[in-house]
């Protein structure tokens, strides 16, 4: 909060990691007064690992070998993350579907970045969605996470025209420039303590 220590984010990643390049960029560029105190990956592969890694931000690979169920995966996710004191959970590409071993864990403090303008096109492949579906405008939403799927309080969202030639790559990419905004602005807004809850309506205070 304002004037204390930065909020401890702990950022779940599956892939690209773009998004948490955006937060990474933002909080060295004295934007966003936040520490990044670990980065899990469900996937040994994932580039965002390698970005972390370039910024000496503590990683972690979490599979799921070895786990029998989503319950137990989270259970010992919750407890990486609270090692780390973690105070806010942001999920950046996370592929995986939150229990409510996670959501229980981290109430109210659970972030996701979702492609498109919520309530409409939830789920996967949601630029192809919008794109089937033939809407003018799409974008992106920052919500928090309860347990349906991008279901939660929404934070922010922006958005962005569809042109008559797009195909899901371009789209994707038009959009992805604006969750790279969207994204810091929204976890800005949480560190400051300016984010209220009434019910699934987010206030923001001035
Ligand atoms: C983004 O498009 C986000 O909306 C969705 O997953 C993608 C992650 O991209 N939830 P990146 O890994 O941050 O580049």
């Amino acid at each position: 909060m304002t004037g204390g220590q930065p909020i401890k984010l702990g950022i779940l990643v599956s892939g690209n990691g773009s998004n948490l390049q955006a937060i990474i960029d933002a909080i060295e560029a004295g934007g966003l007064d936040a520490r990044i105190a670990c980065v899990v990956s469900s996937t040994p592969g994932a580039f965002a690992l390698t970005r972390a890694s370039r910024h000496n931000i503590p990683v972690v690979i979490h599979e799921n070998r070895g786990f029998t169920n989503r319950r137990e995966y989270d259970a010992a996710l919750v407890k990486i993350l609270r090692d780390h004191g973690v105070e806010l959970v942001i999920l950046a590409g996370y592929m995986r579907i939150l229990s409510e071993v996670m959501v229980t864990a981290f109430p109210n403090a659970i972030m996701n970045i979702h492609p498109a303008l919520l309530p409409a096109f939830p789920g996967l492949h949601a630029q192809k969605q919008a794109l089937d579906y033939g809407v003018r405008f799409s974008g992106c939403t920052v919500h928090f996470v309860d347990c349906g799927t991008d279901t939660g309080p929404i934070i922010l969202q922006s958005v962005v025209p569809v042109e008559q030639d797009d195909t899901e790559e371009s789209l994707s990419a038009r959009i992805q420039k604006e969750e790279h905004r969207t994204y810091p602005e929204a976890v800005r807004l949480f560190c400051e303590g300016r984010i209220r809850l009434e019910g699934r309506h987010v206030r923001i205070l001035p």
